[in-house]
């Protein structure tokens, strides 16, 4: 069943959504190589409790940490551990915010200093992505019509592996409600869109292939090929004529700019 959110619930989806770019606009400050994924969770359990609200994620299904963070082959649903960035790596922050009752939903791909060209160019195609699929996120459009935007850039007009067993998802007073927003499909296909629908849109863009597998700790997802994957994700109200993005990048995107130790040539 999907729930539709009244204009004052879309504003509140707004502030919560806009902690979570807050929270990442604070990684996007202190990611270095050195520093452990750990540390990084820590700084983002930190930044959203100090800010009144509670991390969607942790317990979430048993989930043990604050946000996920996967790392170059790594998919999503990494948990923080003490591996520790190096140069050369791509970094996926997945964060999620509940905040006056409602959850807000966003993650960011970054990249830690001498990221090879091909990589970078993977990342700014999943961007690319996830705004292909925003654009189509319209009253009257259909959740197929996201999907087949979001395959038909990163498959056909890039070449890139599109991941099937993880897809996006409606959100509201629970992180997930229906319906699935997947990244492939058919145009005109899937439930039709109405306004007060608010959903999370998060393409998983694989370089190589886009079979992926499940790692023994139960909950990273990784490419069999373990070649690098992005992952880019907004929380955004569907409306007539422009969807309204609540989650931004704007704010992420300074910070990544001002840190010399992210790599933004991409
Ligand atoms: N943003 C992701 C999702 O929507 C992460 C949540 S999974 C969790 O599926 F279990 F870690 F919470
Ligand atoms: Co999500």
């Amino acid at each position: 069943m999907i729930h539709y959110k009244s204009k004052e619930e879309i504003e509140l989806m707004r502030k919560s959504a806009l902690l979570v770019s807050a929270t990442l606009e604070t990684v996007a400050g202190a990611l270095k190589p050195g520093m452990s994924t750990l540390e990084v969770d820590d700084l983002i359990d930190q930044f959203i409790r100090d800010n009144g609200a509670i991390p969607s994620f942790k317990d979430y299904r048993g989930y043990p940490k604050s946000s996920c963070i996967s790392v170059n082959e790594e998919v999503v649903h990494g948990i923080p551990n003490a591996y520790v960035l190096q140069d050369g790596d791509i970094v996926s922050v997945d964060v999620g915010v509940f905040l006056n009752g409602f959850h807000g939903d966003s993650a960011y791909t970054f990249a830690i200093g001498e990221v090879k060209e091909e990589v970078l160019k993977l990342m700014a195609a999943t961007k690319a992505a996830l705004y292909k699929g925003i654009e189509k996120a319209l009253v009257g459009n259909r959740i197929g019509d996201i999907a087949f935007a979001i395959q038909q850039y990163a498959e056909k007009e890039r070449g890139y592996g599109v991941v099937r067993e993880l897809v996006g998802h409606g959100l509201g007073k629970h992180l997930h409600e229906d319906p699935q927003v997947p990244n492939y499909g058919k145009r005109g296909s899937g439930p039709m869109m109405k306004e007060g629908l608010v959903i999370a849109i998060e393409p998983m863009i694989n370089m190589g292939t886009r079979e992926v597998a499940y790692m023994d700790d139960g909950w990273t997802v990784a490419t069999r090929d373990e070649q690098p994957s992005a992952h880019f994700e907004h929380t955004v109200a569907v409306k007539k004529g422009q969807a309204d993005l609540l989650s931004s990048f704007t704010g992420i995107e300074k910070a990544e700019k001002a840190n010399s130790a992210l790599n933004t040539n991409y």
